[in-house]
């Protein structure tokens, strides 16, 4: 039991190292931009942003998040939903805004601070194996789904 909470801390710890390793290595490179869109349902579409032709435009939706998605969420061990405004920022969106703009990539961040802005977004493994099982399989389908580019972990 001590040894698996042992090994989850040090997966996330990897995690949440190694991620951020790439988002220093561009902040010095100043043809890209990154823009979250979409947490909180607010209505913002990719049209309200203006896209530079010169740079990478990546848009990060925010968030996919290992709740479920009823009015006072549940955690679903590494099971990923979607969170994001998806009526806005859905798959036809995605694929027309990638169509209009061959500099934009579409990414998927998992995460977050809060679920329907008032539970924390904590993740709750129910054991390691399942965690990371679903972890990998529901981002998988999502990504597939949306037809997205890349993952961001927040
Ligand atoms: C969302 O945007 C549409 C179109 O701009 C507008 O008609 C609608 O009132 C907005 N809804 C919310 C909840 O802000
Ligand atoms: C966002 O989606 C909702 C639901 O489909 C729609 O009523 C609204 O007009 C959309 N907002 C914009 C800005 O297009």
């Amino acid at each position: 039991m001590e040894m698996s909470k042992l090994f989850l801390s040090f997966v996330i710890c990897q995690v949440l190292f190694f991620f951020p390793v790439p988002m220093q290595g561009v902040r010095g490179n100043a043809n890209l931009f990154r823009k979250y869109i979409g947490s909180e349902s607010k209505n913002v579409t990719f049209y309200d942003v203006p896209i530079n032709p010169g740079i990478q435009f990546h848009f990060v939706l925010a968030f996919a998040i290992d709740y479920d998605s009823s009015s006072s969420p549940s955690p679903t061990s590494g099971r990923f939903n979607v969170f994001w405004d998806s009526n806005n920022l859905s798959h036809s969106h995605i694929s027309s805004i990638k169509n209009q703009h061959s500099n934009v990539k579409v990414t998927l961040s998992l995460g977050g601070d809060t679920v329907l802005e008032n539970y924390c977004a904590d993740f709750q493994p129910f054991s390691v194996d399942t965690w990371v099982s679903n972890a990998v399989s529901s981002p998988t389908s999502i990504i597939k789904e949306y037809n997205l580019d890349g993952i961001d972990i927040d």
